[in-house]
């Protein structure tokens, strides 16, 4: 059976490599055997290559942070799937031939899904999901303000809240990316740069908005910040300037604006088996019906895995690269 391994940490494309491990057997008594269909390469994937995420594996170490597929066997006391179910997969080890997976880490979706669509729903949907819910109580005809507006969380979170009655000003760093957020329904759309708040401020009548959210840290935390009324609330998710959150001393102390931080993992692990499926019980007909759809730019087998990880590594894509376990 196919499997990805991470065999170093390091380069990205250079660190991984599709190996062939032993077949996984029959399902143990709890347990439920998934053909996976596709799973993304998201930027926590390539910040876990190369060392830079919350902590290291010891290698070589299975990858594949998001994945769905379909059930082929189940143990014994399995009761709530069966084999033909489509399921998202909590394990984060999903880019394999197979997984085994405890039937509470195998979450049931509408027979009607796209595989590859539902292989993007456990990270990015939740994540805009939670973020535009828990953190300000916005009420409809709000304003949200976001940074990488046009990444997976961000096309989700400019639906999200368009379906909330929200109004998203939506930050991007080149103008095809600010486009598409047109396209997509997002009010306003605008480049980063230092004079955003004053930009901001005349796109959207002088808005008072109380919330927020980025994945660039470092400068863009100010210039987000810059944005928000007296009180409001920058929640981080991501880290992809490399550099830490900054906001000035008149933002926090003056202006009583605060910084918090959100990662989904954690949030999860909080929720239990019950809530995690209340949550993707709600977010997956989101998926079925295109409510919630991320674009896909390429799609590779699995043992094209070095060119598939460079291919996600590119800047400026046009959506997500996805693995394909089984072609
Ligand atoms: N905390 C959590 O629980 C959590 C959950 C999900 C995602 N995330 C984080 O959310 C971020 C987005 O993830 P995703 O899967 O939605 O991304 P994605 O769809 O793969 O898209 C990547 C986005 O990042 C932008 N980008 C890359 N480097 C940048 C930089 N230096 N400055 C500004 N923008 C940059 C890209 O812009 P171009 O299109 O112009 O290249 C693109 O918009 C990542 O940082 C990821 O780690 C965190």
């Amino acid at each position: 059976m196919k499997q990805v391994h991470l065999t170093q940490i390091g380069d990205p494309p250079a660190s991984v490599d599709c190996v062939e491990v032993p077949a996984l057997g029959e399902p143990g008594p709890t347990q439920v055997l998934i053909d996976v269909a596709a799973g993304p390469i998201n930027p926590a994937e390539i910040l876990l290559i190369k060392g830079e995420y919350a902590s290291i594996p010891d290698l070589p170490a299975p990858l594949g942070i998001e994945g769905a597929g379909t059930v082929r066997a189940v143990g014994a006391s399995v009761s709530s799937l069966a084999p033909g179910d489509k399921v998202m997969i909590l394990l984060r080890a999903n880019w394999s031939a197979q997984v085994l997976a405890d039937e509470s880490e195998a979450i049931k979706l509408p027979p009607g899904i796209d595989l590859q669509q539902a292989s993007m729903l456990k990270v990015n949907p939740a994540t805009a999901h939670l973020m535009l819910r828990d953190y300000v109580d916005l009420k409809p005809g709000e304003w949200v303000i976001q940074n990488t507006a046009n990444s997976g969380v961000g096309t989700s979170l400019i639906k999200l809240a368009k379906a909330r009655g929200l109004k998203t000003v939506n930050i991007v760093r080149r103008e095809s990316a600010a486009d598409y957020c047109r396209e997509l329904g997002g009010d306003v759309a605008l480049t980063d740069g230092e004079d955003l708040a004053e930009r901001v401020a005349e796109a959207t009548g002088g808005a008072d908005i109380r919330l927020g959210i980025d994945a660039v840290a470092g400068e863009a935390v100010i210039r987000l910040a810059s944005c928000l009324a007296d009180g409001g609330m920058v929640v981080n998710y991501g880290m992809l300037s490399g550099k830490p959150c900054m906001m000035t001393t008149d933002q926090t102390v003056f202006q009583s604006k605060q910084l918090r931080g959100f990662w989904l993992a954690k949030f999860l692990r909080g929720l239990g088996t019950e809530g995690t499926r209340a949550l993707y019980a709600e977010l997956a007909p989101m998926v079925e019906s295109g409510a919630i759809s991320v674009p896909v730019e390429a799609a590779y087998p699995i043992d094209q895995i070095k060119d598939a990880v460079a291919h996600a590594c590119r800047e400026g894509r046009g959506g997500k690269v996805l693995v394909l376990p089984n072609g």
